[in-house]
C-alpha cells in the first residue's frame, strides 16, 4: 500500500517488566517486540516507517539500524502526542499516518490492510482500530454520536463514570490523514490528570472541527494485546507459537505432540518433516523436506538439507547437507560444513570443520578445525588435537583415509589418500598417500606375570 507514512511508538519505559532490557527488546518467538510491529509494516509495504525511541536507546536503536527503519528520538516521555510530534517532518500532507505501538507483537496484516481499506475507501479523515473488552479498565474509551462516527477518546483517568462504562476502547493503533494531523498535533494540550500531550486528543479536534473519524472494530481481540510485564510476554508467547505451528503443519510439517517444540519466526521448514517433542528451532534455520528432527534437539542459525535425521543434539550456524545422520548426542559448533550421506554419531563435537559425503564419524571425537575428504572412516575416540596451548591448527584426512580408534591426530597434521592410522597412535608426522602411519609402543607380553605375583603375595 503507497502514501502511508507508519510511525511506531516505542520510547517507553516498560516499568512492569522490571527489566535492564527496554520493553519492546524482550522477545516473543526470538524477534523483540518491535521487530514484530516492524515484519508488519514491510509486509504491508507502507512507504516509510519511523520508530520513535528514548528509554533504553541504546539497546533498541543497534536493533532498529538492521531494518530498514528511520529512528525518532524522544528525549522525554510527554505522552503519545509529544511522541507522534518527534515525527512531525517525516509527515507529507498528502500521506495517510499510520500511528502504531512498539508492544503489540500479535496484530496480523490483514487487519492493518482492513483498517487502512476501511479508512480509505470511507474517505475518513481518522480511522480507529478498536475492540469491544468486557473488562475496559485502562484503555481509552471510543465516545460516538449517532451517526456512529468517533467524537473522541477519553483517557480511562479522565473519564467519568458513564464514560468509564463504555466498553468499546482505543486499540492504540490510529491513522489520521498527514495534514490534519500535523495541524492538531500542534493545537495539543497537556492538561490532563497524566500531564500529557495525548494523541488521543488529536480525534477529539478532528471531529470538533468537523473531521469524520470512523472506528473500525477488531474481532479477534488478542490481535491488540499490549505487553506490559512478563506474564502478558509469556501469554503472547504462547499464542505466537501455535500460530506459527500452525502455520507449518499446513505447510506440510508434523508436530509430534504439538505443543511441546519452539519454533522462533524466521525458521523455514520443508514438507514432510516430523518435528518430535522438545526441539528448539531457532533464528534463521532452514530445514529441508523429509527430515526427522529428533527430540531435544537445539538447532540454531543452521541449514539442514532435505532427508537429513537429527536426533537429541545441538547444531549451531553451520550446514547439513541431503541424508545425512546426525546424532544421537552429537554437538555441531559453528562454520561446520557436514555432506551427503555423512554420520555424525554419539559424542561427537565437530567444530569450524567439514566432512566430506559419505564419510563417518560414528562415537566418541573431537574434529576441531578440520578438513575431512570424502569416504574418510574416523574411529571411535580421534581427537583432532588442534590447540597448542596459544594458537589453533589444522587437520586434515584427504580421501578414503582410515583413522583407527583412540588417536590423537596432532594439528598441523594431515592423512593424505587412502592411508590408514593404526589405533591409538599419536600422530605428529604426515602419513603419505596409501601408508599405514602406526605411532605407539610396541607390545610385549610377560609370560606367568599373574602367577608370579600371586606368589609375591603370599
Ligand atoms: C494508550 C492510549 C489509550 C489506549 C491504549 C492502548 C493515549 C493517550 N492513550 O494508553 O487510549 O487505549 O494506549 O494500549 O494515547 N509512548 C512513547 N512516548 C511517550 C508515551 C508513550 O513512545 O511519551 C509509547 C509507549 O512506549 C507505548 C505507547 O506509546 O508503546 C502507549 O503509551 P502508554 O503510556 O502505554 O499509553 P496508555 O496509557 O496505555
Ligand atoms: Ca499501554
Amino acid at each position: 500500500m503507497n502514501n502511508i507514512n507508519a510511525i511506531v511508538l516505542a520510547a517507553g519505559a516498560g516499568t512492569r517488566m522490571k527489566s535492564k532490557t527496554p520493553k519492546v527488546m524482550h522477545k516473543i518467538s526470538g524477534v523483540p517486540l518491535v521487530g514484530h510491529v516492524v515484519d508488519l509494516l514491510e509486509d504491508i509495504d507502507v512507504g516509510k516507517t519511523s520508530v520513535v525511541i528514548g528509554h533504553g536507546k541504546e539497546l533498541v536503536e543497534p536493533y532498529l539500524t538492521s531494518r530498514s527503519v528511520n529512528i525518532v528520538y524522544q528525549e522525554k516521555r510527554l505522552g503519545t502526542g509529544h511522541a507522534v510530534m518527534m515525527a512531525k517532518e517525516t509527515i507529507e500532507d498528502n500521506e495517510d499516518v499510520l500511528v502504531l505501538t512498539g508492544d503489540t507483537p500479535l496484530l496480523r496484516v490483514e487487519t492493518i490492510e482492513y483498517l487502512l481499506a476501511h479508512h480509505r475507501n470511507g474517505n475518513y479523515d481518522g480511522t480507529v482500530l478498536t475492540a469491544s473488552f468486557e473488562d475496559p479498565t485502562g484503555y481509552g474509551r471510543i465516545v460516538r454520536d449517532d451517526a456512529h462516527l468517533i467524537t473522541g477518546i477519553v483517557e480511562h483517568k479522565d473519564a467519568s463514570e458513564i464514560e468509564r462504562s463504555i466498553k468499546e476502547i482505543n486499540s492504540g493503533i490510529i491513522c489520521i490523514k498527514g495534514q490534519l494531523l500535523k495541524r492538531f498535533l500542534e493545537a495539543l494540550k497537556n492538561d490532563n490528570v497524566q500531564g500529557e500531550y495525548y494523541l488521543t486528543d488529536v480525534i477529539g479536534l478532528l471531529s470538533d472541527n468537523g473531521y469524520r473519524v470512523s472506528g473500525y472494530v477488531v474481532e479477534d481481540t488478542t490481535e491488540i494485546m499490549g505487553i506490559n510485564n512478563r506474564v502478558q510476554l509469556a501469554e503472547a508467547d504462547v499464542i505466537h507459537q501455535e500460530r506459527l505451528r500452525k502455520m507449518h503443519m499446513e505447510n506440510g510439517v508434523t508436530f509430534l505432540s504439538g505443543v511441546s517444540s519452539y519454533v522462533e519466526k524466521y525458521v523455514i521448514i520443508g514438507a514432510d518433516t516430523t518435528i518430535e517433542p522438545g526441539c528448539v528451532l531457532r533464528g534463521t534455520t532452514a530445514i529441508g523436506e523429509e527430515c526427522l528432527i529428533g527430540p531435544n534437539s537445539d538447532i540454531v542459525n543452521t541449514e539442514v538439507r532435505s532427508f537429513v535425521e537429527v536426533k537429541q543434539s545441538t547444531l549451531l550456524d553451520s550446514l547439513v547437507e541431503e541424508h545425512t545422520k546426525v546424532g544421537p548426542y552429537a554437538y555441531l559448533r559453528p562454520n561446520c560444513r557436514i555432506g551427503q550421506h555423512v554420520k555424525v554419531g554419539d559424542f561427537v563435537e565437530v567444530k569450524n570443520a567439514s566432512i566430506g559425503n559419505g564419510s563417518k564419524v560414528s562415537h566418541l571425537s573431537y574434529i576441531g578445525d578440520g578438513e575431512i575428504g570424502e569416504n574418510v572412516n574416523i574411529g571411535c575416540g580421534v581427537v583432532f588435537v588442534n590447540y597448542d596451548g596459544k594458537n589453533k591448527h589444522k587437520t586434515t584426512d584427504k580421501d578414503g583415509a582410515f583413522v583407527g580408534c583412540n588417536v590423537n591426530l596432532v594439528a598441523p597434521v594431515t592423512v593424505e589418500e587412502g592411508a590408514y592410522v593404526a589405533a591409538g597412535s599419536t600422530i605428529t608426522k604426515d602419513v603419505p598417500e596409501m601408508s599405514l602411519g602406526v605411532a605407539r609402543a610396541k607390545q610385549s607380553n610377560i609370560e606367568k606375570w599373574v602367577e608370579r605375583k600371586a606368589h609375591l603375595k603370599k
